[in-house]
């Protein structure tokens, strides 16, 4: 028996005023994005923007839904638009911005485990990285730099 041990690692910005300009901008198309999100039932606002290598932005939200399972989380909205609109082009980062209606979330809210597994998803088809910036209404923000680095013994289709 031997152990192995997995590291990650996240570097912390105080806030989005030490982002870049160009970091900053997406942050703000995911805020944008999460001040529409459709949230009734959770009252969790989510947003995400994707930057592409053609210059694209692509945005998504979270969708609820009264059969609540058909609901779906703001990352998978972009990401899937993204691949459906631009099947050819890479996705060099993904800001995420959530907010609680109910309370103020100064916190980085990291995506949940199936966002995770669809963004590993389109890593793997790219061959290349994608930085991932997360964070909370206010506050910090927390960056990985790549999805794989958020996602240890990631499952992939190199075990098909
Ligand atoms: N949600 C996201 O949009 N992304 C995540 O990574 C976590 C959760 C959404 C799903 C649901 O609409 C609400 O937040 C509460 O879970």
């Amino acid at each position: 028996m031997k152990e192995i041990k997995i590291e990650s690692t996240l570097y912390v910005y105080d806030s989005m005023d030490e982002l870049s300009e160009e970091i900053r901008n997406l942050m703000r198309k995911a805020i944008e994005a999460r001040n529409k999100a459709y949230a009734p039932y959770s009252k969790f606002n989510v947003g995400a923007a994707l930057l592409l290598d053609n210059g694209e932005v692509v945005t998504g939200n979270n969708q609820e839904n009264a059969s609540y399972p058909s609901g779906l989380c703001a990352e998978r909205t972009a990401i899937y638009y993204a691949g459906a609109t631009y099947p050819k082009s890479q996705i060099l980062r993904m800001a995420i911005t959530a907010a609680s209606q109910n309370q103020e979330t100064t916190s980085p809210i990291p995506p949940c485990g199936a966002c995770r597994q669809a963004v590993a998803e389109y890593e793997v088809k790219q061959n290349a990285p994608i930085e991932i910036y997360f964070m909370g209404e206010t506050g910090p923000v927390a960056k990985s730099n790549s999805l794989a680095n958020l996602l240890p013994l990631i499952f992939d289709s190199s075990a098909l």
